[in-house]
This record gives structure tokens, sequence and C-alpha cells, in this order.
């Protein structure tokens, strides 16, 4: 291959898909993924950068490094590639592209706590900028068990790849960042003592996802939303992710984690903190983490005597899904017989700040229930005085916008209207905005979208040490309470709504959206 013969030149020219991904020239990189074997890397990440060869989105000049303990051959890796694009990548593969980024691949074994392991990386680094004759920027992506996140930091230190005078160096570290407020201050301390923050990008990869980005468009590029966006006219909002799947194989992660953990500090809590943030000076890195972190620090931790009345916790039991019988968490594979963790989580949240006190937040996410759907539902507050006749208003109920991130990207509105006829009665009907329908094209990957990001440098859409320790302060007496004793935990049956006492958290004549 020719330098010429490039990864960017590679995308089928006309594309109608292409119009997703922006195509500004990206400096020269080469991705680094530890835990290249693993199961983020094989259906997320690998498949993301071959969507964006295949957009014609990545650096003209581009490698890709595995690195993982699984002894393999550059061949065998480039194989695992090639599958893990086949079988997970959003659209059917160009034998072309994914030849092209394929020789572009190659594979470092060797153990996170092993550092000849390290010293073999940094000599394939350098090869590649010998070969290339430039200097490639490198972005080390640790999708690895959380544990290795601090030994793998650390020796990158230790071998001199945590900083170049001739390139920009960064690190992408997954969730979950710690597992409560401490570690993840232990951790930011370990990880800032080797790298500077502005090299250091936590994805929470809903960030990534089109509707999330388009909830800052909706509400800074429309005058409608703004005046309405505070307490004066916000009853109550819901955030929900549900999932009609189980754990799956991860019963290893999950059983350490919970719902609490897995979904609620990370993607929930940034979900709430775009859509209650001030309106940033500029939508860039520094302008929207700060008034993101301003919300998540105006979130006073619960009292530990406060948790029973405003978090619910539960797990499945038996029950169905997709039609046929599924197993409760107790009996999926992996999970211990004593196991206390909670695949499902309700609380009430309280943003205490002028826009946002007294308006209840109620969060919701679980496994194993009724159907998928991450949504948010703003519930404004109801018409002062009904004038009309007695029965005639029966219909009316108060207006909700819901910014809907899957599965049917979109948004709606609800308003009462008059239906057709001669009598005055009036129903709630939908004003949809539907992203499959307005914009014809399929919305990329989340991680697509935040592995660009990563290249070119730009971390608005990534949680800056002081928004991820903000997040685990909220949730932090939530953990220590179900820690303890905690009481019983109760069941709903896989393939429900979840369990009934998630209802006791919401205000009088509120009930959580159906699912
Ligand atoms: C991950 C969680 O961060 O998000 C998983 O670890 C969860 O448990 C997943 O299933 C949900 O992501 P998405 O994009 O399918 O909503």
């Amino acid at each position: 291959m020719t330098m010429t013969d490039t990864l960017a030149e590679s995308s089928p020219a006309e594309n109608p898909l292409a119009a997703g991904l922006e195509r500004t020239p990206v400096a020269p990189t080469t991705l680094v993924i530890f835990g290249a074997s693993g199961d983020l890397a094989r259906r997320k990440l690998l498949p993301a950068v071959y969507n964006l060869a295949h957009e014609g989105a990545l650096p003209e000049r581009f490698n890709v490094i595995g690195m993982s303990r699984r002894e393999l051959s550059d061949e065998e890796f480039r194989a695992q590639v090639g599958r893990a694009v086949e079988e997970h990548s959003r659209r059917p593969p160009d034998p072309h592209v994914l030849r092209l980024l394929l020789e572009r691949a190659s594979y470092v074994p060797g153990a996170f706590d092993d550092p000849d392991a390290f010293g073999r990386l940094a000599e394939t680094l350098a090869a590649r900028d010998e070969e290339a004759g430039t200097a490639f920027n490198p972005v080390f992506y640790l999708s690895t068990a959380p544990s290795f996140f601090e030994p793998i930091v650390e020796a990158l230190g230790a071998h001199g790849l945590d900083r170049r005078p001739d390139a920009d160096v960064r690190v992408v570290i997954e969730k979950p960042f710690g597992r409560d407020l401490a570690s993840a201050r232990a951790l930011n301390a370990a990880v800032l003592r080797v790298f500077e923050e502005r090299q250091v990008y936590r994805i929470d990869h809903y960030l990534g996802k089109e509707t999330v980005q388009n909830m800052m468009v909706l509400r800074f590029a429309n005058g409608i939303f703004e005046p309405l966006w505070n307490r004066q006219f916000i009853d109550h909002v819901q955030i929900t992710a549900a999932e009609d799947i189980g754990i799956g194989t991860r019963a290893g992660y999950y059983d350490s984690a919970g719902a609490l953990r897995d979904i609620v500090q990370s993607h929930l809590l940034q979900l709430l903190s775009i859509l209650c943030m001030e309106p940033p000076v500029s939508l860039t890195a520094g302008p929207v983490r700060d008034e993101k972190a301003k919300v998540l620090r105006s979130m006073v931790p619960m009292l530990p005597e406060e948790v029973p009345g405003r978090a619910v916790r539960a797990r499945y039991g038996p029950g169905f899904s997709e039609g046929l019988p599924a197993a409760g968490y107790l009996e999926e594979e992996g999970v211990p017989e004593d196991s206390r963790t909670e695949t499902f989580v309700a609380a009430r949240l309280d943003v205490q700040n002028w826009r946002w006190s007294g308006v209840p937040f109620y969060l919701r996410a679980g496994k194993r229930l009724t159907r998928q759907a991450t949504e948010i539902a703003v519930t404004l507050k109801p018409v002062p005085h009904l004038a009309f006749q007695e029965g005639d208003a029966s219909g009316v109920r108060p207006n909700q916008l819901i910014l809907s991130v899957q599965p049917n990207e979109g948004v709606s509105l609800s308003l009462v209207t008059k239906i057709p006829g001669a009598k005055s009665r009036v129903r709630p009907v939908n004003m949809e905005f539907l992203y499959g329908t307005s914009f014809l094209s399929q919305s990329p990957e989340a991680y697509e979208r935040l592995i660009l990001d990563t290249m070119r440098g730009d971390p608005t859409l990534f949680a800056r040490n002081d928004e991820v320790e903000a997040a685990w302060a909220v949730v932090d007496p939530i953990l220590s309470s179900w820690g303890g004793d905690g009481g019983p935990i109760p069941t709903y049956p896989a393939g429900t709504a979840g369990p009934r006492e998630a209802d006791a958290l919401l205000e009088p004549g509120v009930g959580w959206r159906p699912l």
C-alpha cells in the first residue's frame, strides 16, 4: 500500500450515509487498544474504527495496535479484527476499506503488569513512526477491567510514553471510573500523576449518542425552550434507561457493579447534567464541562436516613423475555447465590440551585424490563385554570416533552387538542420529530464520534475529573446505605416494568411513564 492509497480516500464515493460525520483533517494517529481481544473492543471499538474508515473520517495516516494478554500474531489479530467488523459493524463492510484498515493493524501481546510488554509497545510505536517518516499522535485506549487502569497508566509513564515533544499523547479511560467517590479520587490522582488533565478522555458512550448531543442543540439553538426551562414551568423530569436484555455473559463485571454504578452514576447523571446546565458561553470543552460540573455539584448528597425514601433497588426474578422464559438474576451463570447486587434502581434526586430548586428528578434504570427505552420526559406544570365546561376538560394533561434517545431517536411534544366533532372533547396528541424520517440516514454509533474526537483532540464529550467525582458524590450515600445491611431486595419478574416499590418515590398524582 502506498501512502497515497490512504484510508481517508478509501470510502465509497457516493455514500448516502456519510452525512453524519465531518471530514476535517485529523493529524496522523496511532490508536492503541488495551484489551483489544475483549468484548467491548470486538463489539464496539473495532467496528467503530471500521465505520470511520468507511466514512473517510479517519486520519489519512493511521495505525491501530491491539494489546492484550493473549498470544496472537499480527495475522491472527487482523483476522480477529475482520471478524469483529463483519459481525458487529452497523453496515456490511466494504472489502477494499476493510483490507486497507487491516493492513494498518498490528498486535503486541503482553500482560498489563509486565514491563517488557510496554517496552515492546514502545518499539512498535517507534517503528510505525519510522516507516511513515512522521510522528503519529498516540491515543491509548484503556478498554480493560478497571483494575488495570492504574497499572497501565503507570507503565505508560514509566516507559516515557505519556508525553512527546513532537506529538500529542492522549489516554482514553473506559467506565466505570472508580467504584465510589474515594476510589474515583484515588484513580484521578494516579492518572494525573502521569498525564495532564487535557490529555485524559474519560469515556461515557452516552455522550456520543446523537440524541444526547442534540439536547444541547435543542436547548441552545431554539428560543422556545429556554423561557420554560426552570422550576416555574417544569413540574418534574423522568430519566429512564430501560433494557430488555439481562446481564448476558457479564456476571463477573456486573455483579460487582450493579445498576447504580453501571448506569446511574455515569450515563444518567451525564444526561441530567446536560438537561439542567446553564447555557455555556460556547459549546466547547471548557465551558460545557464547567456548566455540567456545576449541576452535579448542586445535587446535595442524600443523608443516610433519606436514602430509603428516595432510592429503591430491586433485581429481576424469573419471567419472560421476547415471549420465552427468562432466568432470574440469581440463576444467571456466574452470579453468586448470595449476591445482593441490584439490576434495577429508581431514585428521586434534586438539583438545588435557582433554576431547579423543588423540581423532582426521577431516575430509573434496569435490566430485563418490558422493553428497551432510553428517554428523558420533561413534564410541564398544569395550566393554572381550566375554563372548559364540566366534563370537557377530562382529557387535559400537562404538556410533556420527550427526548427519546433509543430505540426511536427523536423528540416529541404532547399538546392537548380538540377531538374533531360537535362535542368539545379534548385529548393529548404528539408533535413528533424522528431522526430516521427527517434525515433519512442512520445515526453513527456513539463510539464512532467519540473515537474521532479523541483523535481530533476534542474532549467536550468526555467527563472531566471534577464531573466524575461530583457524580460519585451523588450516588455514594446510596451505595453506603445499600452496602450495609440494607434490608431485603425486592424482586420483579423479568420482562415487567420493575418493582412496585419504585412508585412510592413519586409525588402524589405522578406515575412512571409506561414502558
Ligand atoms: C454500558 C453498561 O455502559 O451501557 C451496560 O455497562 C449497558 O450494562 C450499556 O447495557 C447500555 O448501552 P446502550 O448504548 O445499549 O444503551
